[in-house]
C-alpha cells in the first residue's frame, strides 16, 4: 500500500507515485526485452508519419509558408529534437513503460499527471481525427479515379465548402457545403470494432507498413527530384520568391508565415515518443532509447524536407491547399505518371490506417491507466469478459474520434492537436528539470546534454511555437483546459486511489491486453 498522502491542497495536488510504487504495479506485466536499436527507430517512423506529411504540409505551404515550409519542418523537427532528449532521459531513468501521464504522475505529481491526460486526449484522440479526415481525402481521391464518387456534401466537415483542385466546388454555380465527413466516421468505426475484438500488430506487421510508407515517399521523393531537376530552369519560378512576403494577416507568410508553418507541421512528428513506452522491452534502453527517438526525428525530418522541396518546385504553392498534396503534384509529372498516384494514394491510405490505429489504441491505454488510478470511471477500465479489451473505454473513444473526424475541419482540430502536444512536450522538458533537482543521484541510463539549457530552451519553444496558432484556437484550448481543470478538483482529486492510499487497481496491465502493442 502507498503511503497516505498529507492533506494540504497544495501537497494533495502534488501527490506522487513514488518509482518504487510503479513498478510495483507494473511489475506482473513482466516484458522480454526484444527490441533492438532498429525496432525502435522504425516504431517511431511507423508512429510519425501519417496525415502530417501526406496532408498537413499542403495547407501549411499555400496558405503560411510558401516553399519556405521546408525552414518550417526544421524549426519544428528542432522543438521535438529538444523534447526527444527529455523523453530519452525519462524513459532511462524511470523504469516504467508509459507514457507522458506516468512520467508526470511519478514526477511533478497528481494534478500536472492529469493535465497531461487532458493534453493527451489532443495529442492522441484528437490526432487520430486529424488522421481520419487525411484518410477520408485520400480515397475520396482514389475513388475518384476509378469513377466512384462519394456525394460531395458528405466528404468534408459540416457547414464548409467542400473544396476540390483547390478551389470551392460548384454545383450549378453554388458552392458545395458539407453535411459531415462519411468516409471518416466510416474508417474510426471500423478501427473501433477492431480494437474491440483486439486487432494485435506485431512488430513485423509494423515493419511492413513501415516499409509501404517509406518507399512511397522515397519514390516521390526520387521520381519527382529527377523531374525537377530535369526541369529546373522552368521550375524554379515557382521558388520564386522563396519566402514570399508577409501579407500583413497574421500569419500569412514572411516570418510570421514560416513560424505558423512550424506549428502546423509539428503535427507530422507527433508519435515519436511512443519509442520511449517501449523503454521496459528495449534490449538496452540506455544507448537505444535516445538512438531510436533521436534517429526516427532525423529520418523524418529529412523526408519531410526533401517531400517539401519537390512539392513545392513541381507545383506552384498556392495550389496544394487540398486534401491531397502529395498526388496533386505527382499529377503535375505528366500524364505518363498517372498511374503512381494511385500508388502514391493506396500508399497513403495504408499508412494512414495504421497511424489512426495506433493513435486510437494509444488513447484508450491512457484512459485505462488513469481509471486504473482512479482518475477517471471504472467504467473506463472494464475488460469485455470474451475479447479482454477495455471494450466500453474503447467505444467511448471511437464515437467521440469519428465525431471529431465527421464534423469539424481538419486544420482546427490539426491545430488543437499541435497546440496540447506543444504543451505536452513543455511539461515533459520540466520534467526533466523536476527529477534532475529533486533526485540528482537517480541512475540515468541517458542524461539530456548541455543542461539545463536545452530542456530550459525546450520549454521556451514549445510556448514560443503555441503562441503562434490563431487565436481561435487558443481560446478554444483555453476552455478545454479550464474544463480539465474543474473536472479534476470535481472528480478526479476525490477518487484518486493514490488519495485513499492505495496501489491502482489490480486489472490486467494494457500490455498483457491484445491490441497493436509493438512487441
Ligand atoms: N505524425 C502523425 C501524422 O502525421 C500523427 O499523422
Amino acid at each position: 500500500m502507498a503511503s497516505r498522502p498529507a492533506r494540504g491542497l497544495l501537497a494533495r495536488i502534488m501527490a506522487r507515485k513514488s518509482v518504487a510504487q510503479v513498478q510495483r504495479e507494473t511489475e506482473h506485466s513482466e516484458l522480454k526485452r526484444t527490441l533492438g536499436p532498429w525496432n525502435l527507430l522504425f516504431l517511431g517512423i511507423g508512429c510519425i508519419i501519417g496525415a502530417g506529411i501526406f496532408v498537413r504540409t499542403g495547407s501549411a505551404a499555400s496558405l503560411h509558408a510558401g516553399p519556405a515550409v521546408l525552414i518550417s519542418f526544421l524549426i519544428a523537427g528542432s522543438v521535438c529534437a529538444l523534447a526527444g532528449l527529455c523523453y530519452a532521459e525519462l524513459s532511462s531513468t524511470l523504469p516504467v513503460s508509459g507514457s507522458a501521464y506516468t512520467y508526470s504522475y511519478t514526477t511533478l505529481g497528481e494534478f500536472a499527471a492529469w493535465i497531461m491526460g487532458a493534453l493527451l486526449l489532443l495529442e492522441y484522440g484528437l490526432a487520430a481525427s486529424v488522421v481520419a479526415v487525411g484518410w477520408s481525402g485520400y480515397v475520396v481521391s482514389l475513388l475518384g479515379d476509378y469513377g466512384i464518387v462519394i456525394p460531395p456534401h458528405l466528404t468534408g466537415p459540416a457547414g464548409h465548402e467542400i473544396i476540390r483542385d483547390g478551389v470551392p466546388l460548384l454545383i450549378d454555380g453554388v458552392p458545395v457545403i458539407g453535411t459531415f465527413n462519411l468516409p471518416a466516421i466510416l474508417v474510426c468505426a471500423v478501427l473501433t470494432l477492431l480494437l474491440i475484438v483486439g486487432v494485435s500488430e506485431s512488430a513485423k506487421f509494423n515493419n511492413v507498413i513501415v516499409a509501404i510508407k517509406v518507399s512511397v515517399i522515397v519514390a516521390f521523393i526520387v521520381i519527382g527530384g529527377a523531374i525537377a531537376i530535369a526541369n529546373f530552369g522552368e521550375l524554379k519560378s515557382n521558388w520564386d520568391p522563396f519566402i514570399p512576403p508577409a501579407t500583413g494577416n497574421d500569419g500569412e507568410f514572411g516570418w510570421g508565415g514560416i513560424l505558423r508553418a512550424a506549428s502546423i507541421v509539428f503535427f507530422a512528428y507527433i508519435g515519436f515518443e511512443a519509442v520511449s513506452t517501449a523503454g521496459q522491452e528495449a534490449k538496452n534502453p540506455a544507448k537505444d532509447m535516445p538512438f531510436g527517438l533521436l534517429g526516427s526525428l532525423f529520418v523524418c525530418t529529412l523526408l519531410y524536407i526533401l517531400v517539401s522541396v519537390v512539392l513545392t518546385l513541381v507545383v506552384n504553392y498556392k495550389s496544394l491547399n487540398v486534401p491531397d498534396p502529395v498526388a496533386v503534384a505527382v499529377d503535375a509529372f505528366g500524364p505518363q505518371w498517372a498511374w503512381f498516384a494511385k500508388i502514391i494514394k493506396a500508399g497513403a491510405i495504408v499508412g494512414l490506417t495504421s497511424v489512426v490505429l495506433v493513435l486510437m489504441y494509444g488513447q484508450t491505454r491512457i484512459f485505462y491507466t488513469m481509471a486504473r488510478d482512479g482518475l477517471l470511471p471504472r467504467i473506463f477500465s472494464t475488460v469485455h469478459s470474451k475479447y479482454k479489451t477495455p471494450w466500453i473505454n474503447t467505444l467511448l473513444v471511437g464515437t467521440l474520434t469519428a465525431l471529431a473526424a465527421g464534423f469539424f475541419d481538419i486544420n482546427t482540430l490539426g491545430d488543437m492537436t499541435s497546440v496540447g502536444t506543444l504543451a505536452a512536450f513543455g511539461i515533459v522538458c520540466l520534467s526533466v528539470i523536476w527529477l534532475r533537482t529533486t533526485h540528482p543521484d537517480l541512475p540515468r541510463g541517458f542524461r539530456v546534454p548541455l543542461y539545463p539549457a536545452l530542456p530550459a530552451v525546450g520549454i521556451l519553444s514549445c510556448f514560443a511555437l503555441i503562441f503562434t496558432v490563431e487565436s481561435r484556437v487558443l481560446i478554444f484550448f483555453a476552455w478545454f483546459m479550464v474544463a480539465a481543470i474543474i473536472l479534476y478538483f470535481v472528480y478526479g482529486m476525490h477518487n484518486s486511489r493514490l488519495f485513499h492510499g492505495q496501489d491502482s487497481e489490480e486489472a490486467p496491465d494494457m500490455t498483457e491486453l491484445p491490441g497493436p502493442v509493438v512487441k
